[in-house]
């Protein structure tokens, strides 16, 4: 049976939630691979909007979901967002799993992330300030606390005492801050423990076994293939990997497993943070979009930054995840424009680049090279099939697909589900791309 990754197009916010959860009605299991709570999830279930941040959505529709090894877990919000899920009647025993190889997310990661964007003064980045860059950096740096040390109160409070020790000297000598009571911690952490308890286990076996006998597997990323640490506008990046690899080392399966790669992506381009963005529009139009999208973040409540599409981000995307497809997303909302565009190129010192840069420095001197094309008056939120949309906006799908080099598989045109066009099966595509791997 077919497995796929849904992996953001852009700078995060595409709209995964609800192609995922599109997507999680044909699946037997969904698991995320990487983020932590800076992610956010806003899915229309029957009328109903539930606001997630770290649990699949694919809870709701009772599946086996999966908080892989590649996150990193604030025990507390995640109870928080448990207790929600109960709180509407979805039931989680028994059909969430979290790994005991994710890293935990500490107090101390919450206060250092503040802390460092401070010093960082007008090169912040704009972090979420869920602690997300410091849990990693313990992580690489080999003094992360797992989820499964949480089961053994002596090697719990021995890594933690021996990090607050380290820790306390830096919050005295570097920031001028108040030291961690490093007892307080432990009685909070063991007290979240014995109720996250259930729910922990080797979550890679789980999927691994879900592969073998046979089951659909959607692997659901977070944030965007631009914020991810390797491929994305570093330095400004989240700390984990979106793009589809990171779907293998943050969920434990061989690449050999995943059949297909979907990535999602705005019919025009948001992002929140801090960093270039060169089809930025500072203009009516940028608040336009922003107030008719409604971009405004579901962690932090910040207004999203708002622009044309852009192809040479959309390329990269295909390149660095193997993109099959595209879910274009938002489509409704760029209705009402006279004249839409597409950034098909850059300009960079004089020459027109195809690719994208090196990182941001060379990005924030890239101007986009932009293709016009008529826009749409009509209100295509109805729309059920392809053919119902006006010429125009089915143009601006067909040139999508011919300057990013692969087809739109998925079209939403509202929150709905019912607002959703498939122009293709996404499992279908990935058991056809199983098939052409055998022969
Ligand atoms: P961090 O992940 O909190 O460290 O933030 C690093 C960068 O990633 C910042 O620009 C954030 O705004 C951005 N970011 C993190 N999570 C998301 C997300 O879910 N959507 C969009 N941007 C995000």
């Amino acid at each position: 049976m077919p497995s796929v990754v849904i992996v953001g197009a852009q700078w995060g916010d595409e709209g995964k939630g609800k192609i995922t959860d599109f997507l999680a009605r044909d699946a037997d299991m969904v698991v995320r691979y990487q983020g932590g709570a800076n992610a956010g999830h806003t899915v229309v279930v029957d009328g109903i909007t539930y606001k997630l941040h770290l649990v699949p959505s694919g809870i709701i529709h009772g599946k086996t979901c999966v908080i892989g090894n590649g996150c990193v877990v604030d025990p507390e919000t995640l109870l928080r967002e448990i207790e929600y899920l109960h709180g509407h009647g979805v039931d989680t025993q028994g059909r969430l799993w979290i790994s005991d190889a994710a890293h935990l997310i500490m107090p101390y990661h919450q206060r250092l992330d503040a802390l460092q964007e401070q010093l960082r003064g007008d090169q912040r980045i704009g972090t979420t300030g869920r602690g997300i860059g410091p849990a990693y950096a313990d992580k690489a740096a080999r003094t992360g606390i797992r989820v499964g040390d949480l089961l053994d109160e002596a090697l719990f409070r021995q890594r933690l005492e021996r990090n607050v020790r380290q820790l306390n000297d830096l919050m005295h000598r570097v920031y001028d801050s108040e030291p961690f009571d490093v007892r307080a911690i432990a009685e909070q952490y063991l007290d979240l423990a014995s109720r996250l308890r259930p729910y922990i286990t080797d979550t890679a076996a789980l999927i691994n076994e879900a592969l073998d006998q046979g089951r659909r597997v959607l692997f659901e990323g977070a944030q965007g293939t631009m914020l991810d640490l390797d491929h994305g506008s570093y330095p400004y990046v989240t700390s984990s990997y979106p793009s589809a690899g990171g779907a293998c080392i943050g969920a434990g399966v061989g690449p050999t497993r995943i059949d297909h790669v979907i990535g999602v992506a705005k019919a025009y381009t948001s992002r929140v943070g801090d960093g270039p963005f060169p089809t930025e529009l500072d203009d009516e139009i940028g608040e336009w979009i922003r107030q008719k999208g409604r971009e405004f973040g579901t962690t932090t409540g910040r207004p999203r930054r708002c622009g044309w599409l852009d192809a040479v981000v959309l390329r990269h995307a295909v390149q660095v995840s193997g993109l099959g497809g595209l879910a274009l997303v938002h489509l409704d909302t760029l209705g009402g424009l006279e004249r839409v565009r597409i950034a098909s190129a850059y300009e960079y010192r004089g020459q027109r680049l195809e690719r994208l840069p090196h990182g941001a420095h060379q990005l924030a001197q890239c101007r986009p090279i932009y293709e016009e094309l008529p826009g749409w008056d009509e209100d295509i939120s109805s729309a059920r099939r392809f053919e119902d949309l006006p010429e125009n906006a089915r143009n601006y799908v067909r040139r999508v697909e011919a300057l990013v080099g692969v087809p739109v598989q998925l079209l939403s045109i509202g929150p709905d589900r019912a607002q959703t066009i498939a122009l293709d099966d996404v499992f279908a595509a990935a058991a056809r791309a199983r098939g052409a791997g055998a022969r």
